[in-house]
């Protein structure tokens, strides 16, 4: 009786310890977020510069195809050169492969209420977590995240590709998602 009986406190103290370390931990390590930023650097301005060219050769009715055939291929390519993985993840998501943990929605809402830039690292079983924040920052992003800036032909091809989309009404300034990057077997 009093063996099962510790048995059963056993099991009780095992799944409570394992749900906390699926909780991410905040941690420093100067190392790890100089080297994440550059990559998150190098990850958005290649987005920006895709996004600007597609934009140059068909306006913005060829960039909405491009995004959407290409952005999530394009980030797998740079996570294969460099043995980690990219995402943006957002409360108002665009693709339903980007939407928000609900983690994620918590440190959103703290970088909505600080407006700060600075990223964060965290820590969960085995992986490593960055996270900085991503601001629309540029009249470009308002043509298909704003709101009288989106034409009417921009709204049709989006609701098209992306039924279910949250991600316009966004102005100036706000902010739109996180960029994340994983590692999984952290040196
Ligand atoms: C030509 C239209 C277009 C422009 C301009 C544009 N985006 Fe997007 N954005 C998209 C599309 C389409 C997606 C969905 C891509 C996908 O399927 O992964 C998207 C997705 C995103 C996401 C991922 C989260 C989600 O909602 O799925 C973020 C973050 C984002 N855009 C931020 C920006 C920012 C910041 C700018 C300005 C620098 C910008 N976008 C400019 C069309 C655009």
């Amino acid at each position: 009786m009093n063996t099962s009986l510790n048995r059963i406190t056993l099991l009780i103290a095992v799944t409570l310890l394992s749900g906390c370390s699926d909780k991410p931990i905040e941690f420093n390590d100067s190392e790890l977020m100089s080297m994440s930023k550059t990559y998150a650097k190098e990850y958005s301005n290649t987005l920006k510069s895709n996004l600007k060219t597609a934009i140059e050769n068909g306006g913005i009715e060829n960039a909405i195809e491009f995004c959407n055939t290409n952005a999530i291929p394009l980030t797998d390519s740079i996570s294969k050169a460099k043995q980690l993985s990219f995402s943006r993840v957002s409360h108002r998501n665009r693709n339903l492969l980007n939407k928000a943990s609900r983690f994620e929605l918590s440190l959103i809402e703290q970088y909505n209420q600080s407006k700060s830039k600075i990223p964060k690292l965290f820590q969960t079983g085995s992986q490593k977590l960055f996270y900085a924040p991503i601001y629309i920052d540029s009249p470009l992003c308002l043509n298909c995240h704003g709101t009288t800036q989106v034409s009417e032909s921009v709204k049709s091809t989006l609701y098209e590709l992306y039924p279910n989309d949250l991600a316009t009404g966004f102005s100036d300034g706000e902010l739109r998602g996180l960029l994340k990057i994983i590692y999984d077997n952290p040196q």
